[in-house]
């Protein structure tokens, strides 16, 4: 099976919208189907994220999806009481963004592995895949993901740091010009 940096292509990167990459999450994963789940937003205004945009994509899919799971595991829902939370903001050159849920929490079997492939799956179905392909994917851009201690659920933090500037392809540009 393939996964991982080896056969991801490197990060094509842009400025992204970040609000308008977690519509497209919550569309994605159809949210709209699980009304019984609140979906929570937080982003401060007008941020943008240096990032691939399907790769980001992929990795909010990732967290997003198995907050929704741990949050079904346990129905019947209510959407005061189980939501999924993404705040977005910006410290200097680095986008920091948290995915929280409102759910049973990660099993303390699989805290050790959590980010490793194969390792830490304890859903019948699961392979184990999600955070291991999410964590690859972040340090491709340069970034980290951890788990928060939370007091309930499960809280993800991940940044994005924006690309440096390249002053040596500048400079070689300007004299190839
Ligand atoms: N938000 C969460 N709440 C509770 N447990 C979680 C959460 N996210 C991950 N986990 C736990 O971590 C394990 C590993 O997650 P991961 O996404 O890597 O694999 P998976 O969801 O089991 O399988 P796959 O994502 O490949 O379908 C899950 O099986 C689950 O036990
Ligand atoms: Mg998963």
């Amino acid at each position: 099976m393939s996964y991982g940096r080896a056969q991801e292509l490197p990060p094509d990167r842009k400025m992204i919208p970040f609000d308008v990459l977690v519509e497209e999450v919550r569309e994605t994963l159809g949210l709209s189907e699980m009304a019984h789940i609140g979906w929570i937003v937080a982003i401060e205004r007008g941020l943008m994220v240096d990032a691939d945009h399907d790769q980001l994509l992929r990795v909010l899919l990732n967290l997003t999806r198995n907050a929704a799971q741990a949050l079904e595991s346990r129905a019947p829902n209510d959407p005061l009481r189980d939501q999924i939370r993404i705040t977005g903001r910006r410290e200097g050159a680095v986008v920091v963004v948290e995915v929280a849920d409102t759910g049973p929490g990660i099993p303390v079997k699989a805290r050790e592995h959590l980010f490793e492939a194969f390792q830490a799956s304890t859903r019948t179905g699961g392979t184990g895949l999600g955070l291991a392909i999410a964590a690859e994917l972040i340090r491709a851009h340069g970034g980290d993901i951890s788990l928060l201690e939370s007091v309930e659920g499960a809280t993800f933090r991940f940044t994005i740091p924006d690309r440096a500037v390249d002053l040596d392809a500048h400079r070689g540009a300007r004299q190839r010009a």
